[in-house]
């Protein structure tokens, strides 16, 4: 068999899994739901889910990763018990990893705009209302939207066709450390605008009553967060598991879980705190949705002294987190394509490539020419994709994940433990194997349940 290709450092292994995790997920969701649904509240019970499921499914997918040494395409097939049927969620991760990308290809479209638009004084000077409409129109032209989102493709395959280790891991090191730079060069910005006290105090000072307040109460609520949880750290379609593949036996797993985990979460909060003491300094509303980056911001940058320059920077690190994503997402799929027909790397990005390209059209078409199909309670094309992958197929192959390494019917618990401990570093907490087992399955199918119910129940 061709020897796997490896990462040429822990730190590759490390930047990459953050760099597939940190995506707008941590810049863009997770602002907007923050704002939707409260505030501190809503990100105490985030953080909650991230340490009580996220992070020992990260475990569990780098384990199932690095035993099988193949993506999720195959990894079932080599570790089940023979005659199980478990490989046939390897459908379900792969149909996870092409939705994902059939959305945020075209979400990451919209960085690229943004960073043009800014840069070349766009918003300079203009009232608030051209703004909105900018936005609009941009929704509303498919063949503008498409050129963005066909760029964004091709930059992201591009740099996957330099390899493993010449394209994907190079390239994922210069843009997380330059989003880690310009984050922080933001951070500083936001907290010292005046008037930006009350933007903190509704990001950090918890009012659970809040949560009640979302039109499916609280359990939509704990539902938004547990989706955000696994939606952030790429969980439960095998987007991460695939970097266990690409790493040796000298860490245990648990320890880098830790790390990527801790990065992920250090730029989601350092997101929120670029956004909400801005908009709060600025006088605009935190809990506009979806649209909070492209019509609220630009507004503040422009209020702002020297907003094209820091309007130009936020962009780029958007940009950068997006990128990181469908890099590291695409490297995914090429993986499915080489492990499951044995094609050359540059074979199967020419074909997914045009099939990436095909899947993003619905999303742009649901903006303008398909914006009749709307689903009740979830709404356009986007947002039935990305309710699909994150309140559904994530918690859901998440679950798959965690019942195939704790059951003795799966890869069982012996094994997984023997591969998330292999090697020096932390440990797997093997005292909690009740709580593994029948607990955390207990409370992730409880919560998707509810939150359906008060989902499509609510009027
Ligand atoms: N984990 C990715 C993100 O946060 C999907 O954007």
């Amino acid at each position: 068999m061709k020897e796997r290709e490896k990462f040429s450092s822990r730190l590759g292994f490390i930047l990459i899994s953050a760099g597939c995790a940190i995506g707008l997920g941590n810049v863009w969701r997770f602002p907007y739901i923050t704002g939707q649904y409260g505030g501190a509240a809503f990100v105490l019970i985030y953080l909650l889910f991230l340490l009580i499921l996220g992070l020992p499914i990260m475990v569990m997918e780098f384990s199932v990763g690095r035993a099988s040494q193949l993506s999720a395409a195959r990894s079932f097939h080599a570790l089940e018990p023979k005659g199980s049927k478990w490989h046939l969620y390897s459908y379900g991760a792969m149909l996870g990893n092409y939705l994902l990308m059939a959305f945020y290809t075209t979400v990451g479209g919209w960085m690229i705009a943004y960073v043009y638009k800014m840069a070349k004084g766009e918003f300079v000077g203009v009232d608030p209302t051209y703004i909105t409409d900018s936005f609009s129109v941009m929704l509303s032209n498919p063949v503008y939207m498409g050129i963005c989102m066909v760029v964004t493709v091709l930059i992201c395959f591009g740099v996957c066709s330099f390899g493993l280790r010449n394209g994907v891991e190079k390239i994922n090191k210069i843009m997380m450390v330059c989003l880690l730079g310009i984050m922080i060069v933001l951070v500083f910005r936001s907290l010292t605008l005046e008037g930006a006290g009350e933007g903190l105090n509704f990001y950090l000072r918890p009012d659970f009553s809040k949560l009640f307040d979302a039109p499916g109460g609280l359990f939509e609520s704990v539902f938004a967060a547990m989706g955000q949880a696994f939606f952030t750290l790429s969980l439960g379609i095998g987007a991460l598991a695939i970097f266990g593949s690409y790493i040796g036996k000298e860490r245990s797993l648990t320890g880098e879980a830790i790390s990527i985990t801790v990065l992920d979460t250090f730029v989601a909060l350092m997101s929120g705190l670029i956004i909400f003491p801005a908009c709060s300094a600025f006088g605009i509303q935190a809990d506009s949705g979806p649209n909070l980056l492209y019509v609220t911001l630009p507004n503040i940058f422009n209020k702002m002294a020297g907003g094209r320059i820091w309007g130009t920077l936020f962009f780029i690190f958007m940009a950068a987190a997006a990128f990181s994503t469908i890099i590291a997402v695409f490297e995914n799929i090429i993986s499915f394509g080489m492990d499951l027909w044995g094609w050359s790397r540059k074979k199967t990005i020419i074909f997914n490539l045009f099939f990436v390209l095909l899947i993003s059209i619905p999303c742009i078409l649901g903006f303008n020419l398909w914006s009749g199909f709307q689903i009740p309670h979830v709404g356009n094309i986007q947002d039935l994709e990305d309710f699909l992958v994150s309140n559904n197929l994530l918690p859901l192959g998440s679950m798959v994940y965690l019942i195939f390494c704790t059951s003795r019917y799966g890869w069982g618990w012996k094994n997984f433990i023997a591969e998330a401990d292999a090697g020096e570093g932390l440990k797997f907490p093997k005292q909690l194997r009740v709580y593994f087992t029948w607990i955390l399955p207990a409370i992730v199918f409880f919560i998707f349940i509810m939150g359906y119910i008060q989902k499509f129940g609510a009027n």
